[in-house]
């Protein structure tokens, strides 16, 4: 049987914008809503270098009744050790596949030790972001070398070392916590098993394992005829999704890789009772205020909605899907000579979404970037020359963009009580970026089962859509996918995240997805607006007060968009833990008739078992 790794899923994710819907947490537990961004109490830090021992030891007591973690520094294990520990850990999940799964916990083992990650889902059906090693590193006899990679081979004798100083200082800190108990400094150390107690060591690793990668260039080498030559690397082994689609137009069968699982198959997952519609809002109408409350609650409420007589000449509309679409019905070579090149970091040019997603699901979807203003970042060597009127076009269509976006953020600024320009010097004011995206959503014999563009949030500001007369977007809301009712000539407006941030959570991002139609092709135009890479986005400060506290924490854009995606978190916890057999329970010199135990005693292993199959532990 083989295991998806989070490593693995995460490399083939490094390009899009996209994760699996299975990693996506609910809003309750989502960390961009959930974490708070306010002046936040640190966790205590102790210093146990400290030659006041006892003020040690109420630093180490109090923090542990109060918060139940904390941190040590001066704590005598070697910070040149640390770095051992932490290189042989990463270097050994650097190595590839094959050699982790050397090391790999057995499917059908009881224990948790060696490579793995976590199969099944938890409550709310959601996976996590990561992989681990599992291993125990003492007492002797508890070591099972068969799970300590063997690459690098310094593996072993830097963990073992490492074993010995961790064992120190657990034993330093139970013994102050027993003392503090009013106990014999052995009381806790004995009540975990004393020499019995084993220790395990788990190596985690989450997001893309792209440490080798060079940093994004900083912004202004950024030429405006980039270095960047499409189409020299270009992937020619990069299967396209309208190739796909062309060789099974005659089938009723659509590759695996494209079959979503019954929790996203867009005929299990949409809603088919009445629909509440997207709102649409007339910006032709005299009553200004009423427009604006319009626009104002339906980004509150909703994220989305779609906008008529917004003064993009129809005309104009058509002519860019036809140039678009006539692009994408050129022969492929053609339009691999605009293809994004494999190695680029940035997300200009045609394109397929590599991601193979958890099972392996593929998008049902190509694409086309290019930024179409300001002027300094475009890149005119992604612009198709085919058809000849493609580029003027496209410049016209930037020009009308511009402008509808700046009277919509015009609106949502004063309906935040702002000026007017509040959201757009937000985004970065002229510097703002404006990305064209052509989606091609070629026929595809199983609508049923296969998706467009899998659930996300636009990373954007504000995105910008016209969609083909080919009906697919989806919205989710109150715990449902909506269809999107197609407007002729309407302009489909979503929040993004970076307007949810500056708005304090205000504006929400719409959460969205799209479907494919059997027997026509889909394609939509969406333009988003991004702040450039270095503008520093956060709640504005002009919305924050005491009653009002930021829920987001300002960082730079490119940090938000690549920085998070780009590092590979690593942490090394060591568990110290009673013996299987070890009954644990309240330790009897604390028992007395005002303090009867609040815990009935349990042998650890009967602990984990209720742990793990949430059965009550009192
Ligand atoms: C996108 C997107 C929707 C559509 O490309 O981010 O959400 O209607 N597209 O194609
Ligand atoms: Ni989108």
């Amino acid at each position: 049987m083989e295991i998806e790794r989070v490593q693995d899923i995460s490399s083939s994710s490094l390009y899009t914008e996209a994760i699996p819907l299975e990693f996506i947490r609910s809003e309750k537990e989502q960390p961009a809503i959930t974490t708070f961004r306010g002046p936040v109490p640190a966790i205590p830090v102790v210093d146990l270098s400290d030659p006041d021992e006892e003020s040690v030891a109420r630093a180490v007591v109090k923090a542990s009744e109060e918060w139940g973690i904390f941190q040590v520094v001066n704590h005598g294990i070697p910070t040149e050790l640390i770095k051992r520990l932490q290189e042989v850990g990463r270097t050994f999940f650097e190595l590839p596949s094959s050699e982790k799964e050397s090391v790999a916990k057995p499917v059908d083992a009881k224990d948790i030790e060696g490579y793995g990650t976590k199969l099944q889902k938890e409550v709310e059906g959601k996976k996590a972001w990561v992989d681990h090693l599992f291993h125990r590193i003492w007492p002797p006899s508890c070591v099972n070398y068969n799970f300590w990679p063997k690459n690098p081979p310094e593996y072993r004798e830097v963990n073992e070392e490492y074993a010995l100083h961790v064992k120190k200082l657990s034993e330093t800190l139970l013994g102050i916590l027993s003392e503090g108990l009013g106990l014999r400094r052995e009381a806790l150390r004995e009540g975990l098993g004393g020499d019995l107690a084993d220790g395990q060591y788990l190596a985690t690793s989450s997001l893309p394992p792209s440490l080798k990668t060079k940093p994004p260039p900083p912004l202004n080498l950024e030429p405006s005829s980039s270095s960047i030559v499409p189409g020299i690397t270009k992937a020619m082994e990069i299967e396209r999704v309208q190739d796909i689609s062309s060789s099974s137009l005659h089938t009723e069968a659509i590759p695996l890789e494209f079959i979503r699982s019954e929790k996203e198959q867009p005929a299990i997952t949409t809603f088919r009772g009445p629909a509440p519609a997207i709102p649409v809002v007339d910006l032709s109408d005299p009553d200004e205020e009423s427009v604006a409350r319009a626009v104002v609650n339906s980004s509150e409420e909703w994220g989305i909605f779609q906008v008529v007589n917004h003064g993009i000449p129809t005309e104009l509309i058509k002519r860019l899907q036809e140039v678009g679409r006539t692009f994408f019905e050129l022969p492929s070579s053609e339009k691999e000579s605009v293809a994004k090149p494999v190695d680029a970091k940035d997300i200009e040019g045609y394109g397929t979404k590599l991601q193979k997603e958890v099972e392996g699901k593929k998008a049902w979807v190509d694409h086309l970037f290019h930024r179409i203003w300001p002027p300094s970042c475009v890149n005119y060597s992604f612009w198709p020359k085919n058809p000849p009127e493609y580029r003027e076009v496209n410049e016209e269509y930037a020009l009308h963009v511009k402008k509808l976006s700046e009277t919509l953020l015009g609106i949502l600024s004063e309906g935040l009580g702002l000026r007017r320009e509040a959201l757009r010097e937000g985004l970065g004011g002229d510097l703002a970026e404006y990305m064209m995206k052509i989606n091609y959503y070629p026929p595809c014999p199983r609508p049923d089962l296969a998706l467009g563009v899998p659930a996300h949030t636009d990373l954007s500001g504000i995105t910008l859509l016209v969609p083909n007369e080919v009906p697919g977007l989806q919205v989710f809301k109150d715990d449902h996918w909506f269809d999107a009712e197609y407007i002729p000539s309407a302009v489909i407006v979503h929040i993004g995240d970076q307007i949810l941030r500056l708005s304090n959570g205000r504006y929400k991002n719409v959460l969205h997805r799209t479907t494919v139609d059997k027997d026509r092709t889909r394609m939509s135009w969406p333009v988003f607006l991004e702040p450039h890479r270095e503008m520093i986005v956060g709640p504005l400060p002009e919305l924050i007060s005491d009653g009002n506290p930021p829920k987001y924490k300002p960082f730079a854009f490119k940090d938000y968009s690549y920085l998070d995606k780009d590092r590979t978190r690593m942490s090394w916890p060591v568990f110290l833990e009673p013996h299987r057999e070890m009954i644990v329970g309240p330790l009897p010199e604390l028992i007395s008739d005002d303090n009867p135990p609040k815990y009935k005693p349990f042998a650890f292993k009967d602990y984990s078992y209720r742990k793990l199959n949430k059965l009550p532990l009192d």
